[in-house]
């Protein structure tokens, strides 16, 4: 297992391209509410926008998009919804898997499986054992993830692997065991839709990350408003705690 700097522990490397970007797809609903229709075909058309944001991410050699898809709060919406993004996502992931390997991409699913029923864990793992060695973009889907559940359920594996260490873990013990370890922390996090909030997304992973948020909802958020994003870190001046006349 590879292991990343740590934004709190070392000033990481900063590169024009940012290496991680996390991303917020949301405003669906709003969207297919505006066309008179419903939500759920907000859901459909995003599909599509999570095909296009993996091409402009291959094209700029990022290395990581990490995308959520449905938080570990998302099950309190009716259960028409629910039920139509389970089978979206199975669908979807069974559509998609042989394109996302054919272009050496690796898929990868971070969230609690637990609720999930048998047919879509079992796509899920079918899907990442195809991929395991593709090197040109990690592509992670955050299902039924929580930043909460994330650092509760590393700070349970760290317990049972070191439990002599009681009251003396570091930082160093407690990330291997997260969900997102195989990843540096993100450099771009990007929310669609207009709220300014995490939603239980990254917590952990996102202390030093450059925040971006857009009011365009996720099924328009097209190349232009991609390379916004884009453009907007560039100008970023991330200081990790330094001062602007250390970094000159
Ligand atoms: C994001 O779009 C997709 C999911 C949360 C699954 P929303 O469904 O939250 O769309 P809005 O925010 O209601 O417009
Ligand atoms: C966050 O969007 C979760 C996903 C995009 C999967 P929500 O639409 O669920 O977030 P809130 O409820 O507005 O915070
Ligand atoms: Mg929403």
């Amino acid at each position: 297992m590879a292991f990343f700097t740590s934004a709190t522990q070392s000033i990481p490397e900063v590169a024009e391209i940012p290496k991680h970007i996390a991303v917020i797809m949301d405003g669906n609903g709003r969207w297919a509410r505006k066309r008179f229709l419903p939500r759920v075909a907000g859901h459909k058309r995003g599909v599509e926008t999570v095909r296009d944001v993996v091409k402009y991410c291959l094209n700029l050699k990022v290395e990581h998009l990490t995308l959520f898809a449905f938080s570990s709060e998302n099950w309190r919406r009716p259960d028409d919804e629910v039920s139509f993004l389970m089978g979206l996502f199975m669908q979807a992931l069974k559509r998609e898997v042989e394109k996302l390997h054919k272009n050496n991409i690796k898929l990868v699913m971070i969230g609690d499986r637990s609720r999930f029923d048998a047919k879509l864990v079992a796509q899920i793992d079918a899907s990442e054992k195809l991929t395991v060695n593709n090197t040109a973009l990690t592509l992670t889907i955050a299902a039924n993830y929580g930043g909460r559940w994330d650092v509760m359920q590393a700070m349970n594996k760290m317990q049972l692997a070191a439990p002599q260490l009681t009251g003396f873990y570091r930082e160093e013990h407690l990330t291997p065991h997260l969900a997102m370890s195989y990843a540096p922390e993100p450099d771009l996090f990007i929310r669609t839709g207009g709220e300014k909030r995490i939603s239980n997304f990254l917590l952990w992973q996102l202390a030093y990350t450059e925040l971006y948020f857009t009011d365009t909802l996720w099924p328009d958020f097209n190349e232009a408003a991609f390379n916004l994003a884009i453009q907007s870190y560039q100008n970023r001046e991330r200081r990790f705690g330094r001062t602007s006349e250390q970094l000159a």
